[in-house]
């Protein structure tokens, strides 16, 4: 028997379960005998939580449907693999699940924890002789993985990123009559910019744009951020300011760490970085004496089905095919590159 499981981790997009409709498309195509989904990414797995997805998707139309459809389908998880000698007992019960299943492939749609695991997985196949496959596929809003061009999820975030920043700054300059405004956008991508940089797509011949941008890889100097902010309210009474959620001052601390209000863990331990914005609108209602308004777009960006867009879909459900293709052929360890050059998607370790 040759059969594949599937998983999708990290944070949704508005395409990842374009690439899991490729993964099971081609794999049929293949001939592959059964398609596991793991329920939840490996941590569903590892309680055996999983389903053959031949009860779940019956027809072409149910493969076109789930291309489609925004955010985790599967269900996803935030997992970081241990090293082996930190902890043999989970990958003795992974390789165990996947021997029980026949599994000749795991597929794993994701970010950089996700390619982290799949770099583990098979490494530890490869130390003890176990012959199932590894590929990585993708996905992240964040654009920020290493290798390929960039990654499914980021172009449809980015279109509705600057469609909403367009939005928002229209709405703000109907608010200032005799008096002045500041708008804080909150944007995602914890540590990479792009997806704050994606709010100057908003500057058309229309719209100016935001004001300001300011993205994590640059230190946050508060100072100058409010000298700026208030050199610009002598100049216009609107100002739409665009602020990562992940920036930084030079000191490493997180803005939204200044003040009480996003400085927070949630109950898996894990920091939690809204309410940059927040800071920011209290910060400037209080320094420049008017009205401020923090805008987060939180989910929306990464899970909005109306901005999902026809090149980012196909691309996902390229990269996905493109992953069992790589299995199929005997590769393992890798993750799928989208290569612009080429303007087809090949593998790299
Ligand atoms: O990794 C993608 C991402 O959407 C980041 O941009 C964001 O910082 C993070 O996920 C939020 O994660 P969660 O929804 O788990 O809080």
């Amino acid at each position: 028997k040759r059969n594949i499981i599937v998983g999708q981790s990290g944070g949704p997009t508005s395409v990842i379960n374009s690439s899991l409709a490729g993964v099971y498309k081609n794999a049929i195509e293949r001939g592959f005998d059964k398609v596991y989904g793991m329920l939840h990414g490996i941590q569903g797995l590892l309680d055996e939580q999983y389903v053959d997805l031949s009860t779940q998707i019956h027809s072409e139309l149910d493969i076109e449907l789930l291309k489609r459809t925004p955010s985790a389908f599967l269900g996803s998880c935030r997992f970081k693999m241990p090293e082996i000698h930190e902890d043999k007992t989970i990958y003795e019960k992974i390789f165990g699940i996947l021997n029980k299943l026949d599994i000749y492939a795991f597929i794993y749609i994701g970010g950089n924890d996700s390619m982290d695991t799949i770099k583990k997985l098979s490494d530890y196949a490869i130390l003890t002789g176990q012959t199932q496959k590894f590929l990585g596929v993708p996905k992240t809003i964040d654009n920020d993985l290493a290798l390929t061009d960039h990654t499914p999820g980021f172009g449809s975030a980015a279109k509705y990123i600057g469609a909403s920043t367009k939005e928002v700054i229209r709405d703000a300059q109907g608010l200032t009559y005799k008096k002045n405004m500041i708008t804080i956008m909150e944007i995602m991508g914890r540590n990479a910019g792009w997806l704050t940089g994606a709010t100057a797509l908003a500057k058309t011949e229309d719209c100016d744009g935001p004001d300001l941008i300011y993205l994590p890889e640059v230190a946050f100097d508060i100072e100058r951020f409010l000298h700026k902010v208030k050199e610009l309210l002598k100049k216009k009474s609107s100002i739409v300011i665009a602020v990562s959620e992940g920036i930084k001052l030079a000191d490493g601390r997180y803005v939204c760490e200044l003040g009480s209000v996003g400085d927070y863990v949630d109950a898996f331990g894990h920091k939690q970085l809204q309410g940059t914005a927040t800071y920011l609108a209290n910060f400037l209602a209080a320094e420049c004496g008017c009205k401020t308004r923090a805008v987060e777009l939180s989910t929306l960006q990464r899970s909005a089905s109306h901005m999902a867009s026809r090149v980012d879909i196909d691309e996902a459900f390229m990269v996905g095919g493109a992953a069992v293709k790589a299995a199929d052929e005997g590769d393992t360890g890798k993750m799928v590159v989208i290569d612009r050059v080429s303007d087809d998607p090949y593998m790299s370790a």
